[in-house]
């Protein structure tokens, strides 16, 4: 979607002050592009939300974990939920502190627990009563002193979104159930060497209304009621953001005012990463070909579900411009948006309104600036594009991650 830092001047699509065709230009396509500006307008926009909370905010690095968009939400003053450690090893490149780390995850194996209690991270996320075990024996091992955890509670509350990506109904793997965190907290003196001081959820991204996490946290605040030392209540990520104009999303101001009447007497903790990332950030293609086939129009691009499977896994939408806007009153028709890769699945768009443009001529994806890269792989052996950040003031980019080559296709083989 178009904001304040995507947006056109004169017909023309520009990342704040820079115009989108001239890095195109110089670097070819596909790239994805970053208005730094727009991560730091919508992490200030996030803190007000929640003002009178004064939460703890851990950027969620798995949204888009680039060393320059992690380095500009550190030096803001935030934190990172990391849920693996090249998460936490690309964290501290950027210089967060360890303390200002989260490890989450459902499946944290026994090395990457050793590597972030060695690292003296903050907070441990735990999903398992083993892995409450493995941590309890590691800073045993390692003669260290008790760490601070937080239990991931799953409430069985359905979310609001799309399925593959709900996380808080009992059947997912997500989270451990209320009476597991029940118990753990009734029989938590067989852990010495773990200060359970915190408790989670996460109960699914893009959430399209705030009832099922204000019930979520009821549920929650029902299991800590009996503990006066857990004071920290982390509530995970998921805010919404508009990937269509018509599409009814809850503001964050009212998230903010779902939860701070039941958790004024905590310190809370977000994760969020969608919202401070998705609408940052733009995928730029160029067009290859056109053709009508079963009499529906296609525009074949060089971009593909390789660099955006949003779209062909969970029929995301995204909105898709032109960099240069046609004339006023050029006709228009629905087009589908297709990539070269080997798959009917490999689509960035359906039904995408546009007019008639030239191969060559570019567009561009928009609100991709979240689960993006991040999941782009290198499919039918595609180099993975380059990453270009516009800088805070707006005025000027640089290269952020360069495009990849052949080489870096083979440099991991061995024949
Ligand atoms: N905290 C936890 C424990 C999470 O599992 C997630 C996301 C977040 C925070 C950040 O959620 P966010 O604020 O970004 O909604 N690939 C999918 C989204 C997967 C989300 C996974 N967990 C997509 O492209 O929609």
């Amino acid at each position: 979607m178009l904001n304040n830092s995507i947006h056109y001047i004169q017909n023309e699509l520009y990342c704040d002050d820079v115009p989108v065709q001239s890095i195109a230009d110089e670097l070819g396509t596909p790239v994805y592009i970053y208005s730094l500006k727009r991560v730091l307008d919508n992490l200030a926009h996030i803190r007000a939300a929640f003002g009178e909370l004064n939460p703890h905010i851990h950027y969620s690095a798995k949204a888009n974990a680039s060393l320059a968009v992690l380095h500009t939400i550190i030096n803001a003053g935030a934190g990172i939920d990391a849920v693996s450690s090249g998460e936490i090893y690309k964290a501290l490149r950027v210089g967060t502190k360890p303390e200002d780390i989260v490890f989450a995850g459902v499946g944290k194996t026994r090395d990457e627990l050793r590597y972030a209690l060695e690292q003296n991270v903050g907070w441990f996320n735990v999903e398992n009563v083993l892995e409450l075990q493995h941590i309890n024996d590691l800073v045993a091992e390692l003669k260290r002193q008790p760490t601070r955890v937080a239990l991931r509670l799953n409430p069985d509350i359905i979310a609001p979104t799309h399925k593959h990506i709900a996380t808080g109904h009992k059947a997912a793997k997500f989270g451990l159930s209320i009476e597991t965190v029940k118990n753990v907290l009734a029989n938590r003196s067989q852990y010495p060497n773990v200060r359970i001081e915190g408790i989670h959820i996460h109960i699914g991204s893009q959430l399209h209304d705030t009832e099922a996490t204000r019930q979520a946290v009821m549920v929650a605040l029902d299991c800590i009621k009996p503990y006066s030392d857990i004071r920290t209540f982390n509530i995970g990520g998921g805010m919404a953001v508009r990937y269509s104009p018509d599409e009814a999303i809850p503001r964050w101001e009212d998230f903010g005012a779902a939860i701070t009447p039941l958790l004024k007497d905590y310190q809370v903790i977000l994760e969020p990463g969608r919202s401070i990332i998705a609408d940052a950030g733009m995928l730029v293609i160029s067009l290859l070909y056109s053709k009508v086939q079963g009499g529906e129009p296609i525009y074949i691009t060089d971009g593909s579900m390789a660099e955006l499977i949003r779209p062909a896994l969970y029929e995301a939408h995204h909105e898709i411009v032109p960099v240069i806007q046609a004339s006023a009153g050029s006709p228009q028709k629905a087009y589908h948006i297709v990539g070269p890769v080997c798959e009917s699945a490999d689509a960035l768009g359906h039904n995408i309104q546009l007019p008639e443009i030239e191969p060559g001529a570019l567009l561009a994806v928009l609100t991709a600036g979240a689960y993006s890269m991040a999941m782009a792989s290198n499919y039918n052996q595609r180099p993975r594009p380059p990453e270009v950040v516009v800088a805070e003031d707006g005025q000027s980019w640089r290269l952020a991650r360069r495009r990849e080559t052949w080489e870096d296709l083979t440099a991991t083989e061995i024949i």
